[in-house]
């Protein structure tokens, strides 16, 4: 019989099948767990040869031990493979956070002898933070999109942009990026768009970082970082986790790696939900500004389509009346949780400036009357409700105290 053609599967497949082809193979439906710390080993001479491929991060070869979870863990790796399949990338090293993915990539571009880092703001506030402190011996210029070619050096070991960004979700074009960069690597956070709306890789960027705590996991219980990459910088990112011991447990990787299988159906009816919302929003009396790529002008390189796929489920409103408002309106949604974190099942609403930006410089910090909203799956006309509520009860409370603050005027 002629062998049938399959075609490549496209996205919503990858997000249900990446990381799995073995299964059946396997005799086993869902993947295995392994939880072993460590792993026997045949004898001295090739335990030592693992050692030697997997602590200098290379992928287990046939006949290797793999020694000690720190150097691999399959049930990890299971979830690399299926972020980088979703990514378009050929590998991904998962790490115990986003931050120590982040980590990860800044400690390799100091090893390399390229400690200076080149970055546009916004960026998520630990990142930010990570970078102003310079804790890891880097130093960073602060740039522009349009200035990032000045800005580097023959120092220079990474580029770092964050698009949509955290919080006011402000877009960069990344081939633009990549082309001034030129020759020194671009992270991107592709946190907020994932994989589903927009892929890095293919516009030229080396290393794609998540915060995999966020839509990728997808339901608030898991802390996970992922970098989709090359080989080469997946081999050398693997190197540092084996040493600095920045690792995502089984259990959790086992679980981000399930959430991947909802990802796509996920992210397209939050999206669905946080149109209207930004729409709504836009015309609410208490709400000054809306920042969502969805909305008319928000989009003024027309990334949209381009490098975009949809405008994505984080809303970022300014709310009147500064931050006695904000934080007012902030606090008294009754249905959505007032909590940091974002890209899960339930909707989450926080206010940046005193929270996931608080360690910004107080010059780039996000303004106070501003919060982010992460839209979650509920139905949209709850939160539209729920927002309305909350924002009436700021407008009211905003409406006490100006009528407070002119008998209080006239009195005098
Ligand atoms: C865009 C973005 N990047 C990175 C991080 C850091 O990730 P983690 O909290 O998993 O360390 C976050 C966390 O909120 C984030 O929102």
């Amino acid at each position: 019989m002629p062998e049938t053609r399959m075609p490549r599967p496209r996205p919503d497949t990858l997000a249900v099948h990446a990381g799995r082809e073995d299964l059946t193979g396997l005799g086993v439906h869902v993947p295995p767990i392994d939880l072993s710390t460590t792993n026997p080993v045949p004898d001295v001479d090739a335990g030592g040869a693992s050692y030697d491929n997997l602590a200098s991060g290379g992928r287990p070869q046939p006949g290797d031990t793999l020694v000690y979870q720190r150097l691999w863990n399959p049930t990890v790796a299971r979830a690399e493979d299926a972020v980088a399949a979703l990514e378009g990338c050929e590998e991904a090293v998962a790490f115990g956070s986003g931050m120590a993915a982040v980590t990860a990539c800044l400690i390799a571009a100091v090893s390399a002898g390229t400690p200076h880092v080149v970055a546009v703001r916004p960026l998520y506030g630990g990142t930010d933070h990570v970078l102003d402190h310079g804790l890891l011996g880097t130093t960073v210029t602060w740039t522009t999109a349009d200035a990032i070619a000045a800005a580097i050096t023959p120092q220079t070991g990474l580029v770092v942009v964050e698009t949509p960004a955290n919080p006011t979700l402000e877009l960069l074009d990344l081939d633009d990026v990549v082309r001034q960069a030129g020759a020194v690597p671009v992270l991107v956070d592709n946190t907020f768009a994932t994989p589903v709306l927009q892929q890095p890789r293919r516009h030229g960027a080396a290393l794609v970082m998540h915060s995999a705590t966020k839509y990728l996991a997808g339901h608030g219980d898991v802390i996970a970082g992922v970098v989709a990459t090359t080989p080469e910088w997946a081999r050398r990112l693997r190197a540092v986790r084996a040493l600095t011991g920045g690792l995502v447990h089984p259990l959790s990787a086992y679980l981000l790696h399930r959430g991947l299988q909802t990802l796509p159906v996920r992210v397209r009816a939050q999206q669905a939900s946080a149109q209207v919302i930004a729409e709504h929003l836009a015309g609410h009396p208490a709400v000054a500004q809306v920042h969502y790529p969805g909305l008319p002008s928000q989009d003024p390189q027309g990334l949209l389509g381009r490098q975009l796929a949809g405008p994505g489920a984080m809303v970022a409103f300014a709310v009147r009346g500064g931050y006695a408002a904000a934080a007012a309106a902030v606090s008294r949604t009754r249905l959505i949780t007032h909590a940091v974190s974002l890209g899960g099942v339930d909707s989450l609403i926080q206010h940046p400036a005193s929270l996931t930006h608080r360690p910004v410089a107080e010059s780039a910090r996000p303004h106070a009357d501003v919060l982010r909203l992460s839209v979650g799956l509920e139905a949209v006309a709850d939160l539209v409700a729920d927002l309305d509520q909350a924002l009436d009860q700021a407008l009211d409370q905003g409406a006490d105290q100006a009528r407070d603050a002119a008998a209080s005027a006239s009195s005098r």
